[in-house]
């Protein structure tokens, strides 16, 4: 059969390379549709974990994960050999930037190493990953080209952005539209075709990998300056006694021409503050300085400072110093209802505040502990979450919501605590004197 029937009768075998936040709803979503789907991870417990039917990503039920395994129509592996077997291969490694802000496309370019020692004829080779514009040719192509096999004739290469929202409980993977753009139409066409058999949102092809790969630089752009702004607003409305929620609330009463953003103590996640970066860093390659990108960066990165900066003035109105006050972090996780603290505010405020000398808990029901590691501390902290009763709000000085978690009653906390730093509008009552917002 070749990969268009393979395709039509569920019968392609498909592997996932990185079983994460990306990988796992999809091997999840592609067992449900029928496919029978290898989870290949350099991680052995996301391995274990994925064969016990335990999940480790909260969009994933491990329900759901079980009913996969148990099915056999899921399996997760620690080495690359079912690429040997495998029709079809996503790639859904990580795209992190380094400590300078580079792009390390390492995870990218050993897994198209693995791909290329199996290559054969018929395999449709599928990018996930974000990163920027070039990728998918310029560096996946030649490494599988090696091989000798001719792209778009042999074996197909493609790439489709993840636009998965963890924690958002209203789109699930196949009700995401889809952008697809394959190297050549052959590879575009068998791309389209793969994502129309699982998803059920539209899938919407363009004319290259190029334009996709920038589609998604374009979104994560979108929301990383916007939210920037909002933050810079929200700094400006805090000098001028202006609440800045009620800004938005009311400014997006306009029914065109306005899309709300809201102030955060930091963009974070593995996606919205990096990408820009890629295509940053790309874009130096045509002596081209993308601004817009740079000083959102700048802003998002002065958040935290920001926030601090907040705490110490909300404890002096108290004339209470930050040394020995008792600070109850609430939240770490980098969005509200996950389990990600990748880039989270949480890192730099907490490490801030031992070092001027605080008193540090934390809440957060999705992380059990937190190990904070920075350099401005001589040594890592490890902190185990508190078990919340509202009594114990009374033994800390200040409350410093970070993430929203939902399911709390927020009144209550904000009855029950001596000071709030809000910086989520989680306490949506104006009525309390006690807290103070971003
Ligand atoms: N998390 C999100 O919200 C989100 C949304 C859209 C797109 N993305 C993008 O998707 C990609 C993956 O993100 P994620 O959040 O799922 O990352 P993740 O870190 O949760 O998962 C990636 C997995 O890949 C594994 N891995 C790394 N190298 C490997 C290799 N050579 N072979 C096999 N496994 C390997 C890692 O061990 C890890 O488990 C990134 O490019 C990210 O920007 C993420």
């Amino acid at each position: 059969m070749n990969l268009d029937e393979l395709i039509k009768n569920r019968k392609a075998k498909v592997a996932i390379v990185g079983l994460g936040y990306v990988g796992l709803p999809t091997a999840v979503a592609l067992a449900k549709a029928g496919y029978r789907v290898f989870g290949i991870d350099i991680k052995k417990e996301r391995v274990n974990m994925t064969n016990r039917g335990k999940s480790y990503i909260s969009d994933v039920s491990s329900e759901d994960l079980k009913k996969s395994i148990k099915s056999k129509k899921l399996r997760a592996f620690h080495n690359h050999l079912p690429l040997k077997n495998s029709d079809i291969i996503l790639i859904c490694v990580p795209t992190p930037l380094d400590k300078n802000k580079i792009p390390d496309i390492s995870y990218i370019l050993n897994t198209a190493k693995e791909i290329g020692k199996y290559l054969h004829k018929n395999q449709l080779i599928i990018l996930e990953s974000s990163t920027y514009p070039g990728t998918t040719k310029e560096i996946i192509l030649p490494i599988l080209q090696k091989s000798g096999f001719r792209v778009g004739k042999d074996f197909f290469l493609a790439y489709s952005p993840e636009r998965i929202d963890p924690g958002n409980k209203d789109y699930a993977l196949e009700d995401i539209a889809r952008v697809v753009g394959g190297i050549t139409k052959k590879c575009t066409q068998l791309t389209a075709q793969f994502y129309q058999s699982f998803i059920r949102a539209e899938v919407f092809s363009v004319s290259s990998s190029d334009v996709a790969e920038m589609t998604k630089n374009l979104e994560n752009t979108f929301r990383l300056v916007n939210i920037s702004m909002i933050n810079e607003l929200a700094l400006l409305c805090g000098k001028m006694g202006i609440d800045i929620w009620e800004v938005i609330t009311a400014a997006k009463t306009k029914p065109y021409g306005f899309t709300p953003f809201y102030p955060s103590p930091k963009v974070s996640g593995h996606c919205i503050p990096l990408d820009p970066f890629y295509l940053s860093y790309k874009a130096k390659e045509y002596n081209f300085g993308v601004r817009f990108i740079e000083l959102a960066g700048e802003i998002n990165e002065q958040m935290p400072h920001y926030v601090m900066a907040k705490v110490i003035w909300v404890l002096n109105l108290k004339a209470k110093p930050v040394r020995d006050s008792k600070v109850l972090i609430w939240g770490v996780s980098y969005k509200k209802d996950i389990e990600d603290t990748r880039g989270s505010a949480a890192y730099d405020i907490i490490a801030d505040l031992i070092r001027k000398g605080a008193k540090v808990d934390y809440f957060d029901p999705y992380i059990p502990k937190f190990k904070v590691k920075h350099r401005i501390l001589k040594k890592s902290a490890v902190l185990k979450s508190i078990k919340y009763s509202p009594k114990i709000l009374k033994n800390y000085d200040l409350v410093l919501i970070l993430t929203d978690h939902s399911g709390f009653d927020y009144d209550k906390l904000a009855k029950k605590s001596k000071l709030i730093v809000d910086t989520r509008n989680a306490i949506k009552s104006r009525k309390y004197k006690n807290i103070y917002r971003l």
